[in-house]
């Protein structure tokens, strides 16, 4: 049944909910001035970050940046569609929903094709089971009478206008089985013919169980190998899986394998995984992303291991990854498809391959290696090359690190000019800054040892300044009381120091300015080919009035995180430099002194960072 969702209905919602008691009945909040806040039910924290405004009706997260209203936090937590949210609420707050009315012209005509296609499917299955030569296929291919029945597969047969006659018998008329897809008009328009000849019969059904397509296959070499239904009314190969309908009704697993054929579902399904799904012979669709995602599994893909199969996987990774889907790959040998693997090796082993399934990282490293010879210098350089342009994207500075790390052991390359090469520097040696999360620039609780650093800023850390900068542009009162603690040279991500030495030149320069304009610290920046335009734009769209009431409070805590991490990172340091001098063979008296003053000054550290919690 579909209801009718308008701004009435939505206004309704929001006049009749409190964002404050829906959040409450997943977050304990705590009233703090005119908000309210709590741990982020979206990322794990250990200090609340998470506001929610009563008088706006919004909330934000100030550590994961997710914010938004009543509709996108029901969405986001219930992991609901916009509409199953509206109706969520709707049902909550006890608000009848109208029921929309149903295009009855529209539902009666396609009832019709559900019920030809149902038809035809009977037609193919009884076909099958009285030709002894699809049979016989079937069987040289493993196939045994219980998987024809569970998949519904059947036989077309090998004439001009069988499946025609049948319907037609039936009661169907001919226009009506055109729109079905199974039958073309003859060209010299004398009627028409069967689509499906002399083919196996794959019925592709949806996951109400109706039969919304066909699959055929050749018995033989002849092309096409396959033929498909065309798109109809109720059929859009790029919004259908093949065997969804068995997965919803037959499958506990976690899991959810997306192959490339037929073929290769069956053969799974009957060497005991319920849980393979392909798509269609068809490139792999958004719409079939989202597919996906509501069965809420761990997704794996498991393509063909040729060309073809890699360039498809990729195209699908990135497609996945669109959704938020981080998919891992199950990897065949060379010339393999998932029905070649499993008939030749059982269910065990191909259990040990998803075992062993990559994810999108590794898998693209594991891929890059096979095109590189990695015992030819030239090649090597290639494909550290390569390796950096995928790590270079990689959001989590983590992530980075750690896979820096294994790529360097793996082929013996520094990590310091990995590191470079992912960070972007250029070869002229123009020192680029470090981009992105890295930060470039001196730690100032280490005045007398200039020493530069390149660690990894943390998330909190980050916000932190982004949130400054933020106050600064919009108030001059604000940018005086956090110039009282902080330099410019304070801001360590590369992006908000440039900001920040905008934002203090205007303010010194311009002694009447009391707030600046956004767009004048665009156009200050000029163009600047190392800068992340994203990042600052972020920035610039931070929503001052939703920030806490209390600024003056804000900016404290905000001042207090940096300066907790900058200890950190000063003590990450101190250690370092002891664990030096630890490992040198022979130390002198030099290292002994120093060896001393350093274990002082961690304790004196270690004692600030405690009453800083
Ligand atoms: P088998 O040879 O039966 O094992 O086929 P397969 O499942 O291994 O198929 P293959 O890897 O060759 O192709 C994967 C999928 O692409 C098939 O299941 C079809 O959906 C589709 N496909 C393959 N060949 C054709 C074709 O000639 N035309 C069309 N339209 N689709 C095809
Ligand atoms: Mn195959």
């Amino acid at each position: 049944m579909t209801y009718k969702i308008n701004d009435e209905l939505i206004e309704k919602i929001h006049d009749s909910s409190d964002l404050v008691d829906i959040v409450s009945r997943y977050v304990r909040l705590k009233k703090t001035g005119g908000n309210y806040v709590g741990l982020c039910p979206f990322h794990s924290e250990k200090t609340p970050s998470f506001t929610v405004s009563e008088s706006k009706q919004l909330f934000h997260c100030f550590g994961c940046g997710e914010g938004g209203d009543l509709i996108n936090f029901v969405m986001k937590i219930e992991n609901l569609s916009f509409i199953d949210a509206v109706k969520f609420l709707a049902d909550l707050q006890g608000i009848p929903l109208e029921e929309n009315k149903i295009d009855y012209k529209l539902k009666l005509e396609k009832d019709i094709l559900y019920a030809i296609n149902k038809d035809a499917a009977r037609f193919y299955y009884y076909n099958l089971n009285n030709n002894k030569r699809p049979l016989r296929y079937l069987q040289n291919r493993n196939i045994d009478k219980n998987i024809i029945n569970k998949f519904g597969l059947g036989y077309a047969p090998d004439r001009w206008e069988s499946v025609n006659n049948y319907l037609i018998e039936k009661g169907y008329k001919e226009v009506d089985i055109e729109k079905a897809g199974l039958i073309g008009r003859r060209k010299d328009n004398t009627g028409y013919y069967d689509r499906f000849r002399n083919r196996i019969i794959f019925p592709i059904i949806d996951f109400k169980g109706r039969v919304i397509g066909f699959g055929g296959r050749v018995l033989d070499n002849s092309m096409p190998k396959y033929l498909n239904s065309r798109d109809t009314l109720i059929f859009s190969k790029g919004n259908n899986l093949y065997g969804l309908n068995l997965i919803k009704k037959h499958s506990d697993d976690e899991k959810l394998i997306l192959v490339e054929g037929y073929m290769d579902v069956i053969s799974l399904y009957k060497n005991g995984i319920n849980y393979a799904v392909a798509s269609l012979g068809t490139a792999f669709t958004h719409n079939q992303a989202k597919l996906l995602k509501r069965y809420k599994r761990e997704i794996y893909i498991c393509y063909d291991s040729d060309r073809a199969g890699i360039n498809a996987t990729i195209k699908a990774l990135n497609i996945l990854g669109k959704e938020g889907i981080e998919p891992k790959i199950i990897v065949l040998p060379i010339g393999q498809d998932p029905d070649d693997f499993i008939n030749e090796n059982g269910l065990e082993e191909f259990n040990n391959l998803i075992d062993r399934a990559l994810n999108h990282i590794d898998y693209k490293i594991f891929i890059n290696k096979q095109k590189y010879n990695l015992n030819n210098t030239e090649d090597k350089i290639k494909f550290t090359k390569e390796i950096s342009k995928i790590l270079r994207d990689l959001k989590s500075p983590i992530e980075k690190e750690v896979y820096i790390d294994k790529v360097s052991r793996e082929i013996g390359v520094s990590k310091e000019a990995i590191q470079k090469e992912v960070s972007g520097r250029d070869y002229k040696g123009n020192t680029s800054f470090y981009k992105d999360k890295y930060i470039n620039g001196r730690n100032r609780y280490n005045k007398n040892k200039i020493m530069p650093i390149k660690t990894v800023l943390e998330p909190a850390h980050l916000t932190a300044e982004k949130t400054l900068i933020r106050l600064m542009i919009k108030n001059k009162e604000y940018y005086n009381v956090i110039r009282s603690y902080l330099g410019r040279e304070d801001f360590l991500n590369y992006e908000h120091n440039i900001l920040a030495n905008i934002i203090f030149k205007e303010y010194e320069t311009n002694s009447d300015l009391t707030e600046l304009a956004p767009k004048l610290i665009i156009d200050k920046l000029g163009k600047e080919e190392n800068l992340d335009y994203n990042l600052i734009y972020e920035i610039m769209d931070i929503d001052v009035d939703f920030l806490p009431d209390n600024k003056h409070k804000l900016i404290e805590d905000l001042i207090k995180r940096i300066e907790y991490s900058k200890l950190e990172m000063t003590r990450k340091e101190i250690l370092k430099e002891i664990q030096e001098i630890e490992s040198k063979k022979r130390k002198d008296e030099g290292d002994v002194e120093k060896f001393k003053s350093l274990c002082l000054e961690l304790t004196k550290l270690d004692k600030k960072l405690k009453s800083h919690i």
